[in-house]
């Protein structure tokens, strides 16, 4: 009995795992303050203008299509427009994991909606 209740609970922490982030996706999570750490709307930080990140891409759409498909270097517009970010890919990459994934369509909006805007 009591493996069995084990079983179950550990069962029910795996499911709650896996329905979380869409969930917290449906409930608009995403934080984009955090991306002021290293971006602006207008000019170079850390990485890249976030104006010129939404001119290489056109849409949040796309923009989060790249996301969606595990934001891989070789699928990075401002990488493959000025090949210089390239060496700081693996920061960006960490960001990806931590903040993004899970959240593809907010963050990508949330981009956009920053350029729109003029800040972060
Ligand atoms: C620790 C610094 C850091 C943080 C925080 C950060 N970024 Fe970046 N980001 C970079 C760097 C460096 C690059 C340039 C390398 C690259 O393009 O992959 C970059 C590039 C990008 C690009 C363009 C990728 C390409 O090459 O096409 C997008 C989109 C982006 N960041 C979105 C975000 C979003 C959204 C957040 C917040 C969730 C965020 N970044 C937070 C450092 C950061």
């Amino acid at each position: 009995m009591k493996k069995v209740m084990m079983m179950a609970a550990a069962a029910a922490f795996v499911m709650g795992a896996g329905v979380m982030a869409p969930a917290d996706a449906h409930a608009g999570g995403f934080n984009v303050k955090k991306c002021k750490a290293c971006h602006a709307v207008g000019k170079k930080k850390v990485g890249p203008a976030w104006k010129d990140v939404a001119a290489a891409y056109g849409s949040a759409d796309e923009l989060a299509k790249v996301f969606k498909d595990g934001f891989k270097v070789g699928d990075r517009k401002v990488i493959a427009a000025n090949g210089k970010w390239k060496s700081k890919a693996g920061m960006m990459t960490g960001q990806y994991k931590k903040l993004i994934k899970g959240h593809e369509d907010e963050a990508a909006k949330a981009l956009f909606d920053a350029v729109a805007r003029g800040k972060i």
